[in-house]
């Protein structure tokens, strides 16, 4: 190859994204979630969405065995449960939930929710790429993004 690990994250980290956490539900009803930027649109008929997850994730067991998963796009007053759901294991506390269709906790005052039912899985190198179909949408008028970019959190404001 003619880049390190270094410089490829580097051109990764130079795509501006917005910011969501996926949330899931295990076989016994316990919630799961991870915050991911890896999130992305696949198909508008049949709606398809998809997001990758690292094989090494506590969660992945559950989104492997769970039948759905919600995208929970995040606002720009969000930070702080970003970094719950990314960096701590006292994710849930005080976190208001809904459900929709698929049953799978949807976190309540986000930009927008896409409740999914569990499509496809592909083995993807040390990700998984799971694509959910999308039974469900909840989406706000207001309120801004919140993006990441070159590692860091950033607001946007378009007048
Ligand atoms: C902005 C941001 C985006 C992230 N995107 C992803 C992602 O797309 N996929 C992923 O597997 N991890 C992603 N992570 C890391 C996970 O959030 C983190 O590793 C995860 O919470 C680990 O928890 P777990 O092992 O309990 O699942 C991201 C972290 C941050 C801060």
């Amino acid at each position: 190859m003619a880049f390190n690990s270094g410089e490829f994250r580097k051109v990764l980290g130079s795509f501006a994204t917005g910011v969501t956490i996926v949330t899931t539900r295990d076989k016994r009803g316990v919630p799961h979630g991870l915050t991911a930027n890896s999130f992305s649109s696949v198909s508008l008929d049949p709606p398809l969405v998809l997001f990758c997850i690292d094989k090494r994730s506590n969660c992945l067991p559950a989104f492997q065995e769970g039948e759905g998963f919600a995208i929970n796009v995040l606002t720009d007053i969000q930070k702080d449960i970003s970094d719950r759901f990314a960096f701590s294991e006292e994710r849930w506390d005080g976190v208001k939930t809904t459900s929709l269709v698929t049953g799978v906790p949807v976190l309540e005052d986000c930009l927008a929710n896409l409740d999914c039912s569990m499509h496809a899985q592909f083995d993807a190198g040390d990700h998984i790429i799971v694509v959910g179909k999308v039974e469900d949408i909840l989406v706000k008028e207001e309120g801004d993004p919140l993006l990441y970019f070159r590692g860091m959190y950033r607001g946007v404001h378009i007048e």
